[in-house]
């Protein structure tokens, strides 16, 4: 059976990689943040341009369903522990991969997120699940959602690894020259 996550996490089409330079930026800068050698698994590896631009001469395994491996199904069946460092540049929610990432990866552990589901949830019938606790009705229709929604996710993620005693820290959020999309990134320690 299909696993039902994939209708968040499946977004094939998107118009680019146009925001290259912030996604550049904010890995370097978690990065930098590494005490110790990385171990890079890249989630939603596509062309390899972060890969490129970023992770050249680190341990590095990157999957794409494009080469027919799907990043949750991955998650779910790989305990996780030769990866220090996940990139998940998606172009909807990463918060439902992120969850089983968080159930299993060691601390210290680095990461960098896109954001993109607040570009298609004018498209979707509901708000990702992740979010829908924290707007009224859960309906993309209520007031303030959208403005609502990095604070949303900070939450979201704050709380999947505190309930796993896990801190994060240095969370940093951005929005790039397209507003919808944030870029996220954070140490789990
Ligand atoms: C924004 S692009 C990633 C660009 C990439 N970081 C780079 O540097 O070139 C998103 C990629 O996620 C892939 N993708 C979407 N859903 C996926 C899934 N369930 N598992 C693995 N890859 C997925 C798409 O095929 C696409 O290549």
């Amino acid at each position: 059976m299909k696993n039902p996550l994939h209708a968040l996490n499946n977004y094939h089409k998107a118009s680019d990689n146009s925001a290259v330079a912030m996604k550049v930026h904010l890995r370097q800068k978690i990065l930098s943040l590494a005490d110790r050698p990385v171990s890079v698994l890249d989630c939603y590896a596509g062309d390899g341009v972060m890969r490129q631009r970023c992770y050249e001469g680190l341990e590095y395994v990157g999957i794409d369903i494009r080469q027919g491996v799907d990043n949750l199904e991955y998650a779910q069946a790989s305990t996780l522990e030769k990866y220090n460092f996940f990139d998940l540049d998606a172009y909807g929610s990463p918060l439902p991969l992120l969850e089983i990432i968080a159930s299993k990866c060691k601390t210290p552990s680095y990461f960098v997120l896109t954001d993109g589901a607040r570009l298609h949830v004018q498209t979707m019938h509901r708000l990702p699940f992740h979010i829908q606790p924290y707007v009224k009705g859960g309906d993309r229709r209520s007031d303030g959602w959208y403005r609502a929604y990095p604070g949303i996710v900070k939450m979201c993620v704050l709380e999947m690894f505190a309930k796993r005693d896990v801190s994060v820290r240095g969370y940093q959020q951005y929005t790039g020259l397209r507003k919808h999309v944030l870029y996220i990134g954070f140490v789990a320690c």
